[in-house]
C-alpha cells in the first residue's frame, strides 16, 4: 500500500520506493506537514510532532487553538494567519478581505492516477500508483481546495498539484495559487538550481541555504533560457552517487516561482508553482482552477539517481508521443548552413549529399514561407514562398524522399511579424496593451493565444501545410518573450490572467496538432533552449537544447540539461568552424563526441565538406547509429562535471548492464599533467566487460573501484574527446 490513513494518529503516510511522506491533521483541523525523507515503514508520526520551545505564541495545535502556525511545519500554508512565512496562496474576497482559512474537510485515495484538465501531466495506471486527493474547505466563503497527492510505487515519485472550487455566491480573486509547498525541519541543504543564458542554458549552480528566501523565477511569459522551472535540496555531502537529493520539477512552460525560504527558527520551506507576480484569476461561483503538477523525486544515491528518475519517468509517464521509445532520426538541418539564403537545389544538394552519408532526415529551417529572407517579416503567413521553392514543400519533399531521407519542416507558429498579411487583417490578434507601444523583438509580436479565434486560426494554417507534404518532422520555434501583456478579449478585471491562458492556450494548440498528426516527430525550440520545461516535452518528445553549438560550452549545457530531461529530449547537433556563437574552432572529432552523447545530428553545409571529413562523417553516422538506443534510453551516469574542471565524462549504461557507452573529454591539454583514470560506475560488478570490441577486457568491480586509464589520444592538443563501448562478455 503507497497510501495510508492512519485514523489513531490521524495521519496520511505516502510510500514511494525509498521514500516516506507523511502529513496529518491536527486536533484543530490544520493540516500539517510531518515528514519528506527516506522510508520508514511504520511511523510513529506522534512523536514526530512534538514542538520545541520557540519565542513565539504558544506552539502546540493540540493544546492550544491560539497556536502559532508560524512554529509548525505547514502543508498549504495560507496567508494572513499567524503563519508569517511565504504562503502557498492567497485569494481576495470581493469585500477586499485576503484572509481565508481552510480545514481539513475530507479524503479520498484512488487507484491510478487523473489528468490535469487543459494542463500536461504524468500518466500512470491503477498498477502504478494511487492518488490521495485531500479536502480542505473555508466554511466562511464556500471555497474547496483539493491538494492531490500521486505516488508511484516503485519510482521515488510522487506528484503534486491543487483545485480550487468557488462553492460559494460571491467571485473570488486567486491571487497566488502555488503548486506545492513543503517544510523541512533544517536548513543544512545545498539549494541546485539550472541557470544561465540564451547560449549558456541550464548550468549547474550550487548554493549552501541562508536564512532568508532565496528564489529563482520567470517573468517572461515562458520559463525561459535563464531560469528552469526545478530546484533540488541536496545534502550538504551529497555528490552524483551518494546522498540525499529532493528534486522539484514543475510540469509548466510559462511565469513560475521556485522559493526555498529559511525562517528564524532554521526551518526550510520549499515551494514551486505559477508566479504569483502579475498574476490573478477571477473564480466566478461554479469554477474550478487548477494549477500545474510538480514532480517531487527522492534520491538517496545522490544527484545521479535523482537524475536518473526524473529520465524514467517523464520518459515513461510524461511524454506521450508515440516516438518517446523510438530511436530518433539522425538529421541535418540548413539554419546554419544558408540561414534565409537558399533556394529547392541547395536544399536538395545538402539532402542527397547527407542521405549518402547516412543521415536521415532534412530538416528545412526558418525562411521557406512568405517573403522571408530575413527575421523581420512574413511570421504568420505560412505559405510558401514560391520565389525559393517553385515546386511548393510537396515537390522538395517528394525529391528528399527519393533520396531515402524523410523531410521535416520549421514553423514558429506563436508569432506574428507586424510586416506580414495576417497582421494587416488582425492587428488585435497579439498579445498587446491599448494605446500603447508594442515592442517587438526580433521584430516580431507574440500571438494571442488566449483567444479561441486565434488558437483555431493557427490549427487550421498549420494543419493546411502539414497535409500538404509528407512532412515528418516539425520544429516547433518560438523566439520572444511577453511585453505589454493584454489581451483584447479579456475583461479589465481579468488582464492579469492573460500570460498563464496564453499558456493553456500553447497547450491546446500543441494538444491539437500533434494528436492530429501522430506521426509527425515534433522538436520545440525556443531560441534554442528557452522552454527546455516538462511541459512542452508532455507534447513533443525532444528540444532543441540551445542554439550554442560549440563543443565546449555544449559539455556544460548538455551536463546540466540532463540533470532533469532525459537524453533522448535534448537534441545535439555538429556545426561547422569557426563555430557561430563563438568564434571557437574545434577538431571534428570533439565535435562529434560531444553531440553524439545526446539526440545527435547536424546543421553545417555538408555539400562544403572535402572528402575526407565526409568519410569521416560517414563513419561517425554509422557509429551513433551503432550506440544511439544505448545513449538516448540508457540509464545516464555523469562521471566527471565540465563545471568542477577540464574533463568531462558521461556513461550510459543499459538497463540489462551488457553494454555500455562512455563519453570522455579532456578540453584543455595541460603539460606534464597528473595521471588522470576515470572510475566507473553503474556495471554489474562480475561482468567481464570488453572494452572496445578490442584485447582489453576487465571486470565491472575493476571498472567501478579503479576505474579505466585516460587514453592516450587524450593526452595531446585541446578539445580532445573519445567515445569506448563496453560488451559484457556473459
Ligand atoms: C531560433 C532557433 O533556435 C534556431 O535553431 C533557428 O531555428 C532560428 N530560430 C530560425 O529563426
Amino acid at each position: 500500500m503507497s497510501i495510508i490513513y492512519q485514523e489513531a494518529e490521524q495521519s496520511f503516510i505516502l510510500h514511494s520506493k525509498s521514500s516516506s511522506y507523511i502529513l496529518r491533521i491536527t486536533k484543530n483541523k490544520y493540516l500539517e506537514h510531518v515528514y519528506y525523507g527516506p522510508k520508514i515503514e511504520q511511523p510513529n508520526v506522534n512523536m514526530m510532532c512534538k514542538s520545541s520551545f520557540r519565542v513565539s505564541f504558544s506552539a502546540n495545535p493540540d493544546e492550544d487553538a491560539s497556536f502559532s502556525l508560524d512554529t509548525r511545519p505547514g502543508e498549504y500554508p495560507a496567508y494572513g494567519n499567524t503563519d508569517l512565512r511565504s504562503p502557498a496562496y492567497q485569494i481576495q474576497l470581493e469585500n477586499g478581505s485576503r484572509i481565508t482559512d481552510l480545514s481539513y474537510d475530507s479524503y479520498e485515495i484512488i487507484k491510478g492516477k487523473p489528468k490535469l484538465p487543459g494542463l500536461p501531466s504524468l500518466s500512470a495506471d491503477e498498477k502504478e500508483a494511487s492518488t490521495l486527493k485531500i479536502t480542505l474547505i473555508d466554511s466562511l466563503i464556500q471555497l474547496k481546495v483539493i491538494l492531490s497527492y500521486t505516488v508511484f510505487e516503485n519510482e521515488d515519485v510522487i506528484t503534486r498539484s491543487v483545485e480550487f472550487i468557488n462553492e460559494g455566491n460571491t467571485k473570488l480573486k486567486i491571487l497566488r495559487a502555488l503548486s506545492m509547498s513543503v517544510d523541512f525541519d533544517h536548513y543544512d541543504y545545498d539549494l541546485l538550481t539550472l541557470n544561465g543564458s540564451w547560449g549558456r542554458e541550464r548550468h549547474m549552480v550550487r548554493r549552501p541555504l541562508v536564512q532568508g528566501s532565496q528564489s529563482i523565477e520567470s517573468r517572461r511569459g515562458a520559463s525561459g533560457h535563464s531560469e528552469n522551472p526545478f530546484m533540488a535540496l541536496l545534502g550538504k555531502n551529497t555528490r552524483e552517487n551518494h546522498g540525499e537529493a529532493y528534486g522539484f520539477s514543475l510540469v509548466y512552460s510559462g511565469n513560475f516561482l521556485a522559493l526555498a525560504e529559511v525562517d528564524q527558527y532554521a526551518t526550510t520551506r520549499i515551494q514551486l508553482g505559477i508566479n504569483p507576480f502579475d498574476f490573478s484569476w477571477i473564480l466566478t461561483p461554479g469554477e474550478t482552477f487548477v494549477t500545474p503538477e510538480v514532480v517531487m523525486v527522492y534520491s538517496n544515491q545522490g544527484i545521479g539517481e535523482m537524475s536518473r528518475t526524473y529520465h524514467r519517468i517523464y520518459r515513461n509517464n510524461l511524454m506521450r508521443s508515440k516516438f518517446k521509445d523510438k530511436e530518433r532520426p539522425i538529421l541535418i538541418n540548413n539554419w546554419e548552413a544558408t540561414y534565409f539564403n537558399f533556394n529547392e537545389d541547395k536544399i536538395k544538394e545538402i539532402a542527397k549529399q547527407a542521405s549518402e552519408l547516412g543521415i536521415e532526415l532534412m530538416v528545412l529551417d526558418d525562411g521557406w514561407f512568405g517573403k522571408r529572407d530575413s527575421d523581420n517579416c512574413s511570421l504568420g503567413d505560412w505559405y510558401v514562398d514560391k520565389k525559393k521553392l517553385p515546386n511548393g514543400l510537396k515537390g522538395l519533399s517528394d525529391a528528399i524522399n527519393s533520396y531515402g531521407m524523410k523531410f521535416g519542416l520549421w514553423f514558429e507558429p506563436e508569432m506574428v511579424s507586424p510586416d506580414s498579411d495576417l497582421y494587416r487583417a488582425h492587428p488585435d490578434w497579439c498579445i498587446h496593451v491599448p494605446d500603447r507601444h508594442r515592442s517587438t523583438a526580433r521584430t516580431q509580436l507574440i500571438l494571442d493565444y488566449s483567444r479561441e479565434d486565434v488558437r483555431n486560426a493557427v490549427v487550421d494554417m498549420l494543419t493546411k501545410v502539414l497535409e500538404s507534404a509528407n512532412i515528418s518532422y516539425v520544429k516547433w520555434d518560438m523566439n520572444r518573450n511577453m511585453t505589454e501583456i493584454g489581451s483584447a478579449l479579456l475583461d479589465e478585471n481579468r488582464q492579469q490572467e492573460t500570460a498563464h491562458r496564453y499558456i493553456l492556450g500553447v497547450y491546446e494548440v500543441m494538444d491539437t496538432i500533434t494528436q492530429r498528426f501522430p506521426d509527425i516527430l515534433f522538436e520545440s525550440c525556443s531560441g534554442g533552449g528557452g522552454r527546455f520545461d516538462p511541459g512542452i516535452l508532455y507534447f513533443m518528445p525532444q528540444t532543441w537544447t540551445s542554439d550554442d553549438t560549440d563543443g565546449v560550452e555544449r559539455l556544460k549545457i548538455q551536463y546540466g540539461t540532463s540533470i532533469v530531461y532525459p537524453v533522448s529530449s535534448m537534441t545535439a547537433h555538429v556545426s561547422a568552424v569557426p563555430n557561430h556563437q563563438t568564434g571557437r574552432i574545434t577538431p571534428i572529432e570533439f565535435r562529434h563526441s560531444v553531440a553524439m552523447a545526446g539526440n545527435f545530428g547536424y546543421e553545417l553545409d555538408i555539400t562544403k565538406m572535402d572528402e575526407e571529413e565526409k568519410k569521416y562523417i560517414k563513419e561517425q553516422v554509422d557509429l551513433y547509429k551503432s550506440i544511439r538506443r544505448i545513449v538516448q534510453f540508457g540509464d545516464l551516469y555523469r562521471l566527471m562535471s565540465p563545471f568542477e574542471g577540464n574533463h568531462s565524462s558521461f556513461l550510459y549504461v543499459t538497463e540489462d548492464k551488457k553494454e555500455a557507452v562512455l563519453f570522455l573529454y579532456r578540453v584543455m591539454n595541460v603539460p606534464n599533467a597528473p595521471l588522470y583514470r576515470i572510475p566507473l560506475d553503474g556495471l554489474e560488478p562480475s561482468y567481464q566487460y570488453q572494452i572496445d570490441d578490442g584485447d582489453l577486457v576487465v571486470r565491472g568491480d575493476q571498472l567501478m573501484n579503479y576505474g579505466l586509464n585516460e587514453p592516450d589520444e587524450l593526452k595531446w592538443g585541446d578539445f580532445k574527446g573519445k567515445v569506448i563501448r563496453l560488451k559484457a562478455l556473459v
